[in-house]
């Protein structure tokens, strides 16, 4: 996607140098735009830890190019076996609750099996790791594709009045490798000349939908208007919501969302004003191994200075001020699960079905086989 008038992926390899990884720096957003350079299996820990990269999609592809580093890290002294399976269980274990990380790191040791020498271990990571970026950017533009028939829908009714998209965090394509799952309909809706308007939640504690919705919603183009994470349910009272869109970290095979912290109490008021909750979710963040997603996916639980203080832009630096005494204690759960139930349907790279396991089952049939 664009910002000003050049095209960026949120992660690639760096033309000049094949040995650095290029990423957008997120926790900057939107006051300053950095790159990054990433070295290591441990600069890419750290930049998955802290959150200079994230969204599920994005992580999934940074821990892939995690184990490309890792390979060039061998050296004649190495136990290759041993030193690629810490460094896929030191990056799986940065961020608990999103499928991706896990499935892309497996993916491309997978595909390291029957590599022998550091050359073609180092090649053939590289390339599983662009060929997963390539598969995400593809799975987001089907998404959007597919998503766009129900914006479509919704303006015909309305006769041509904007659509009103309520979203939360940020689930565009700063969160995926371009286009975004949530994003992918809104651009396309927009580019086909589709009158748009998006609710942007903020979302606390560390308000993605904040500094990074609208910034990239605002570079291209979009009308939108930020929001608290409590108004959600006021504008749905109000009918100022046509249709609810947000992402996903985990899906379980039942339909059950694991995605950011406060999505639960979106669908529950979706649910009770009759407004469409859709979760946009490519099959990287389908959980085909789980059915239960309350008792069974892990919620990561972050540092409560997220929660004690809030970080923005004062006197030309990124500063954090506290809200609250110096002893309170606070609690900072990451995500929450959105049970099948309250899901109208899941946009998926292969067309939109019911959060059920018939329906997940079937339009993923090709994985089982
Ligand atoms: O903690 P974050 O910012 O990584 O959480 C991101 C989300 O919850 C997104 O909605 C989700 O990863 C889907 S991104 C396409």
């Amino acid at each position: 996607m664009k910002i000003g008038n050049q095209n960026y992926q949120s992660i690639w390899i760096d033309e000049s140098d094949p040995a650095v990884v290029r990423v957008i720096d997120q926790q900057k957003l939107p006051f300053f735009f950095e790159i990054k350079d990433l070295r290591s299996v441990d600069d890419v820990f750290n930049a998955i830890e802290n959150m200079t990269v994230r969204g599920a999609p994005l992580i999934g592809a940074a821990g892939a190019f995690g184990i490309y580093l890792a390979t060039l890290e061998i050296n004649s002294q190495t136990n290759i076996r041993e030193h690629l399976s810490n460094a896929a269980r030191y990056l799986i274990s940065c961020r608990p609750t999103a499928v991706n990380l896990s499935w892309a790191v497996n993916y491309v040791i997978g595909k390291l099996k029957n590599e022998q020498s550091s050359t073609s271990l180092t090649k053939t990571a590289l390339d599983a790791a662009i060929e997963i970026c390539e598969m995400e950017k593809e799975n987001c533009r089907q998404i959007g594709k597919h998503g766009l028939k129900l914006i479509e829908a919704i303006s015909k009714k309305k006769k041509g009045s904007p659509v009103n998209i309520l979203t939360h965090c940020n689930a565009g394509w700063l969160a995926c490798i371009d286009y975004g799952t949530v994003t992918a309909p809104i651009y396309l809706a927009h580019e086909k000349g589709i009158p748009v308007h998006v609710w942007v939640d903020e979302t606390r504690p560390r308000n993605q939908g904040a500094k990074l919705t609208t910034y990239e919603l605002g570079q291209n183009g979009i009308p939108h208007t930020l929001i608290p994470d409590n108004s959600g349910g006021h504008l749905m009272q109000q009918k100022h919501v046509d249709i609810v869109i947000v992402g996903s970290d985990r899906t379980t095979r039942t339909g059950d969302v694991a995605n950011k912290i406060g999505t639960y109490l979106k669908a529950l008021a979706a649910f009770d004003n009759k407004i469409p909750f859709y979760c946009a979710l490519p099959s990287s963040s389908i959980d085909f191994n789980i059915s239960d997603g309350v008792k069974e996916i892990i919620i990561e639980e972050r540092d409560p200075d997220e929660v004690t203080n809030v970080t923005g832009f004062s006197e030309g630096k990124i500063q954090s001020v506290r809200i609250c005494p110096d002893d309170t204690v606070a609690a900072n759960y990451g995500f929450d699960i959105t049970p099948a139930r309250l899901i109208t349907g899941l946009i998926t790279e292969k067309g939109i079905c019911r959060a059920t396991e018939k329906d997940i089952i079937e339009m993923f049939s090709y994985k089982f086989n």
